[in-house]
């Protein structure tokens, strides 16, 4: 067990990345707290065989982290089963794939509760909890999505740099009260989650440079618990001297953008903004049901 925390809440754990984050948690001895929206999907993950298998408990609360009285049920719900929670993941996290000028006012309020105002909520009702026991450790999960100038990226980027901020912040003021924080920007990641997801919808090949720039999911899980036993502020998930790559990005904020162009990816977000747009035309038209963009 990891620094005898015993309990965690890990946000967006029904699909995607979140359920490889629950399970190496699990396999840590963590008693987990899963949750997101999809109440049925959140089951599954809490009675697969890697987790009965870790032996730990499991409690599911299906919850829209966007929503203040949901975020304060879940607190709730974890801290009345478990009695105190040690770790919290921020993890639940998404973008509509639109191109900006595009937006509904809406639709911009809606990213940023669930980007950012979801992982700083939670991370206030937790903490005094966490200061009393003077123990604790909130791992948010961002991207490097701001720092490459990533396409169609304007309010995702803008609230996962946010929580880059926010962490920072956290980790210097509660730190020697014992209650740390870390920040995960990661990169592409493969296999499992929305890159992957969109990847297999669209049928898209990927170039060679594309795929060796992607991370497995598993990855992202290890840096979860790298960063919560060495306690670290910032890590990068990527192939390579990560950190190096997002340095470069801050002193040279060309490099991003012609990275992009070079690799194929600015072309390939435009196919999926467009994509998006006829799917959204076709669910306004009422020929298909409303967009689920997960
Ligand atoms: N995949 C990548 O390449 C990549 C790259 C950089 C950063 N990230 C970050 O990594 C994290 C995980 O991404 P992913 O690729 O695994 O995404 P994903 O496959 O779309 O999964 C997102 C998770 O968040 C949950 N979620 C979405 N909206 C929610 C809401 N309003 N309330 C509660 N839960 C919600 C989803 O569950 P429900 O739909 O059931 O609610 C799901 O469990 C995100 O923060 C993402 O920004 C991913």
């Amino acid at each position: 067990m990891i620094k005898n925390y015993q309990t965690a809440i890990v946000t967006g754990a029904s699909h995607g990345i979140g359920p490889f984050i629950v399970r190496a948690l699990a396999k840590e001895g963590m008693n987990i707290v899963l949750a997101a929206r999809s109440g049925n999907e959140l089951e599954q993950v809490a009675t697969s065989a890697d987790i009965r298998a870790a032996g730990v408990q499991v409690l599911t609360v299906p919850t829209d982290v966007t929503q203040r009285d949901a975020r304060s049920a879940l607190v709730s719900a974890a801290e009345r089963t478990f009695g105190s929670v040690d770790v919290l993941v921020n993890n639940a996290g998404g973008d509509l794939q639109r191109e900006f000028h595009r937006y509904t006012v809406g639709e911009v309020e809606a990213l940023i509760a669930l980007n950012l105002t979801g992982p700083i909520e939670l991370t206030r009702l937790l903490l005094p909890g966490m200061l009393q026991r003077g123990r604790g450790h909130i791992v948010n999960i961002s991207s490097l999505g701001g720092s490459v100038g990533f396409p169609y990226t304007e309010v995702y980027s803008a609230a996962k740099d946010g929580l880059i901020a926010f962490t920072r912040v956290l980790r210097a003021d509660y730190r020697k009260q014992g209650v740390s924080s870390s920040v995960l920007i990661l990169g592409p990641i493969g296999g499992a989650g929305t890159g992957a997801r969109t990847m297999e919808e669209l049928n898209l090949a990927m170039s060679a440079m594309a795929k060796a720039s992607m991370s497995p999911p598993e990855a992202v899980a290890q840096a979860v618990l790298k960063s919560i036993k060495r306690d670290k502020a910032e890590l990068v998930v990527m192939p390579g001297p990560g950190r190096l790559i997002r340095t470069l990005m801050t002193f040279f904020p060309g490099m991003g953008p012609a990275m992009n162009e070079m690799t194929g990816s600015t072309q390939t977000m435009k196919q999926v903004a467009d994509l998006r747009e006829q799917q959204r035309a076709q669910a306004i038209a009422g020929v298909n049901s409303p967009v689920q963009q997960r």
